[in-house]
């Protein structure tokens, strides 16, 4: 391929509708979709319809976002093609082997690996913020013993949103925290004081749904701990004195945060950007990070592929299995990945420490079945035609399995690191010094064209009418057949009976 070098690089294109010609720019190999709304043809001239907005500029389709930058970012680098992942330019390698959770926490937020004096101060005063309020624990003891932590985890961020009115550009004004990118010290402190709050006291909340499900009192946040040898205290502190957790199990849950801290643009740091955009106050923008992690095609796959091994049990059920996913009947969870298609490298880094936390818990016949699986992926011409390799959750979730947490407890050991990415996404967004666009996609409207309302009494059923165009009829429990056979006054004293 002939290479030209070009002061202004920019794409050419030809609209054959008009036969006119454009110029866009390339800027970092990406041109501007609002550029390409430049595009335009006359309406009604080419079978397009008044809804296809012809005349108001060309629109670009991408369909959950399969090539679309939504933003510029200095934080998060991926090259799915090659398997990398690096934050603020350091491998992700490097920083399982050499950092820790909040020095990788400090660089993901700040952009450098902070000096000794400023990683003290960062880490203490994220230890200072580890307590909640009593008020958010009455929270938690609301809800149904077995409620999933991932619904208590959600609700308690929302939750402590109406514990910070003074951090709500609701209440407090809508440039809060966007007056900081013009260097407004007063609304940066607070912006940061949130960050440290949410950091800080993810791991109190997140062990206080696991000692709900538990049946446990909450314990308070222990002095001298790391951030990850606090979240254990946390999580399994019984009457013992002088509680240390294991130092193997600290050190892979911490090297397990550094990989979970940030992903560049995933599912749920986009829905933390959607929302962030709103302006509305950081604790909200994390609950709805929390509420994308909990599906699961993005944080509650490591779940799943344990559910999945459990269902294949043994290691001789792996070629049955995997016969299944070849006829497309199944899909092998925690394989594959939207950007990745190569090795996913956080996969890399923790095989090493699967097999270190494996020495000090033991092997089980899940961890054999697994390795199984994942040789006879290896080996599979359907798998690798389609570049599907383990990816993170795969690993992760083993890792779980044998450290012994329960199982809808994994997107919540995710979801806790991963608020610092959230933050430092959202951080970012609130520092553009361009200001803050609210995010307002559109959409290609293919329904009905303008009609006219049809009176009830003149209106039919449409005969070509399928199962998805009404309400089906839905079940209902035992009461309610009991109280179709009851009778009731309404307000008004008359009888009336309920119609379900
Ligand atoms: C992660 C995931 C959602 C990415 O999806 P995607 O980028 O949209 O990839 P596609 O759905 O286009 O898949 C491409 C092809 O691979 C197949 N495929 C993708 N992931 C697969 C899997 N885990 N098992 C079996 N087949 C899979 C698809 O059926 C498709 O096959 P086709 O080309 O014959 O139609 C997908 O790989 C998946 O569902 N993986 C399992 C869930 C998981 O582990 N998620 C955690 C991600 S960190």
């Amino acid at each position: 391929m002939a290479i030209r070098k070009l002061a202004h690089p920019s794409l050419t294109v030809t609209d054959n509708r008009t036969g006119n010609t454009y110029e866009l720019p390339i800027t970092h190999n990406s041109v501007l979709a609002t550029d390409i709304k430049k595009i335009k043809a006359q309406a009604g001239t080419n079978n397009d319809r008044p809804e296809d907005e012809t005349d108001q500029g060309l629109r670009v389709y991408d369909p959950a976002y399969m090539n679309t930058a939504v933003v510029q970012s200095r934080i998060t680098y991926i090259n799915g093609q090659e398997g990398i992942l690096r934050y603020r330019g350091y491998p992700i390698e490097q920083l399982v082997k050499k950092s820790n959770f909040l020095e990788s926490a400090y660089l993901l937020m700040y952009g450098e690996l902070p000096t000794t004096s400023q990683y003290s101060q960062w880490t203490d005063e994220i230890m200072h913020h580890t307590y909640i309020h009593s008020d958010i624990e009455a929270m938690f003891k609301s809800f149904r013993y077995d409620s999933h932590p991932m619904s208590m985890l959600t609700s308690a961020f929302a939750t402590m949103g109406a514990f910070a009115p003074e951090a709500n550009p609701s209440l407090q004004g809508q440039k809060l925290f966007t007056n900081a990118a013009s260097g407004d010290l007063e609304s940066l402190k607070i912006l940061d004081k949130q960050i440290l709050r949410i950091i800080g006291k993810a791991p109190t909340l997140a062990a206080a749904s696991y000692r709900m499900r538990q049946g446990r009192p909450f314990n308070r946040p222990a002095q001298g701990l790391s951030y990850t040898g606090n979240f254990l205290y946390l999580l399994d502190n019984l009457s013992g004195y002088e509680y240390r957790p294991h130092p193997v199990l600290e050190k892979a849950l911490d090297a397990l945060f550094i990989i979970h801290a940030d992903h560049e643009v995933n599912c749920s740091t986009a829905t933390v950007l959607q929302v962030g955009s709103s302006l509305v106050d950081p604790y909200s923008v994390v609950s709805a990070g929390c509420a994308a992690l909990y599906g699961p095609s993005h944080g509650g796959a490591s779940e799943s592929a344990i559910r999945m091994l459990m269902e294949i049990g043994s290691p001789e059920n792996v070629p049955g299995f995997m016969a299944k996913v070849e006829k497309r009947e199944r899909v092998l969870v925690g394989f594959g990945h939207r950007v990745y298609k190569n090795v996913d490298p956080r996969s890399t880094a923790i095989r090493e420490l699967a097999e270190e936390v494996f020495a000090v818990t033991g092997r089980n016949k899940l961890l054999d079945t697994a390795l199984t699986l994942a040789q006879y992926a290896r080996e599979s011409e359907f798998m690798r035609s389609r570049n599907l390799y383990p990816n993170v959750d795969f690993y992760s979730g083993l890792i779980y399995q044998a450290m012994g947490f329960p199982l809808d407890f994994y997107p919540v050991l995710f979801a806790v690191p991963r608020c610092v990415g959230w933050l430092a996404h959202w951080r970012q967004q609130m520092l553009n010094p361009s200001g803050v666009k609210i995010w307002r996609p559109r959409q290609l409207y293919l329904g009905e064209g303008e009609r006219q309302y049809v009176e009830a009494s003149e209106r039919q059923a449409n005969a070509d009418s399928t199962v998805f165009d009404a309400p089906v009829e839905v079940s209902h429990g035992g009461d309610s057949k009991r109280n179709n056979l009851a009778t009731y006054k309404d307000e008004r004293g008359e009888i009336f009976k309920p119609r379900l």
